[in-house]
């Protein structure tokens, strides 16, 4: 058996890391063979709710669990891990202007992405779950210069499943045949969820999806909209954010950034734009990639039509904004 790797999850109290703790220390994400020391971070009110999962975990019996450090210390937290799942992040509540979600969030990233740089591997992989996840990762990337930017991603991968779902559910497919879904930009409801270029294999024959479903009007004003307000919808319904879903996202980015994507196929992660398909520089952009050998690629030469240029277009702004917005509150907080 390999040595054991450790992997660290923050807001390890809260509603996401309740099932993606399990899903990690059964071995869905790292493999089967790959023995894990999990150490939790969430604050200090939060410690006697950590007590209980870390005796769940024991008593969960799982084989691949070879320790478990809880923690309410980033610094004791990032100390030596391969992988970081930053779930914690301050809610939106009620009345919050999107400044004061960031001002909080960005003394989180900043507080983070500092231990990560003093005290974490070099080659760490960082996956950010917590909200806004694309300004989050900019700002934890920021305050860790001696680990490269490509080690920072946000993750979009829930879009990417709730597309997949909507369209295996219209093709009448099981969701595992439907591949190649598109999620471009900001994971809010600016995001453009893109099934141009989305195939299904039925009977060992790849068919175009958007041939087989005939239907702009779906596309526009369903399957989009859907989407895009899939997480208000979940709010809505269960007076909480998806939890459950979320975290089955967060283990299939991480699992696919580990051991990489099949040939052929396409998986989405919010990575740092390095400007392709006109998307702004120095935003946490979300494109479709491949990776191999634990680094991704952008994927290059998809074209879009008018329509989706203005998707595209209307998120990158977003972004921007975002980010334009946490450097000013960085500033202000340097001045
Ligand atoms: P939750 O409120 O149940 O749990 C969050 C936990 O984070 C709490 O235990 C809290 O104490 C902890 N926390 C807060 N600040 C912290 C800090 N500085 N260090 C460590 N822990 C800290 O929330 P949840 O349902 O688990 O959701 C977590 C985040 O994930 C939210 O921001 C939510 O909006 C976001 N989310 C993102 C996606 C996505 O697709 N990117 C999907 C769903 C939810
Ligand atoms: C989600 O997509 O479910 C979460 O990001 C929660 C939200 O605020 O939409």
């Amino acid at each position: 058996m390999a040595e054991p790797i450790k992997v660290v999850v923050t807001g390890a109290a809260g509603q996401i890391a309740y099932s993606l703790l399990f899903m990690i220390g059964k071995g869905d994400v790292f493999g089967t063979d790959q023995p894990l020391i999990l150490h939790l971070l969430d604050i200090p009110p939060m410690m006697g709710v950590l007590e209980a999962v870390h005796m769940e975990l024991r008593d969960s019996a799982l084989p691949l669990l070879r320790d478990v450090i809880i923690t309410a210390d980033p610094n004791v937290a990032f100390k030596d891990v391969s992988a970081a799942f930053l779930v914690g992040a301050m809610p939106r509540k009620q009345g919050m202007e999107r400044k004061d979600l960031l001002r909080s969030n960005v003394s989180i990233f900043k507080t983070q992405g500092q231990a990560i740089d003093q005290y974490a591997k070099k080659d760490i992989k960082v996956l950010v779950v917590g909200n806004p996840a694309n300004t989050n990762a900019l700002i934890c990337a920021k305050y860790a210069p001696s680990i490269p930017k490509e080690n920072f991603t946000a993750m979009t991968r829930l879009d990417q499943n709730r597309a997949q779902a909507q369209v295996a559910a219209k093709l009448g497919v099981a969701v595992n045949e439907v591949y190649n879904v598109a999620v471009w930009g900001n994971h809010s409801s600016t995001q453009y969820p893109d099934i141009s270029f989305a195939k299904i294999k039925q009977d060992g024959e790849e068919k175009d999806v958007l041939g087989l479903i005939q239907d702009d009007e779906w596309v526009r004003k369903e399957f989009l909209p859907t989407v895009q307000n899939r997480g208000a919808a979940i709010i809505a319904a269960r007076k909480l954010s998806s939890a459950m879903s979320a975290a089955k996202a967060a283990a299939d980015h991480m699992k696919d950034w580990w051991s990489g994507t099949p040939e052929g196929k396409f998986v989405n992660m919010g990575v740092i734009s390095d400007g392709s398909y006109g998307a702004p520089n120095n935003v946490i952009f979300s494109f479709p990639l491949t990776i191999k050998d634990k680094k991704w690629s952008i994927v290059q030469g998809l074209v879009f039509d008018a329509f989706g240029k203005d998707k595209f277009d209307l998120t990158s702004k977003e972004l921007v904004e975002e980010r334009d917005e946490a450097m000013s509150i960085i500033e202000d907080a340097d001045a």
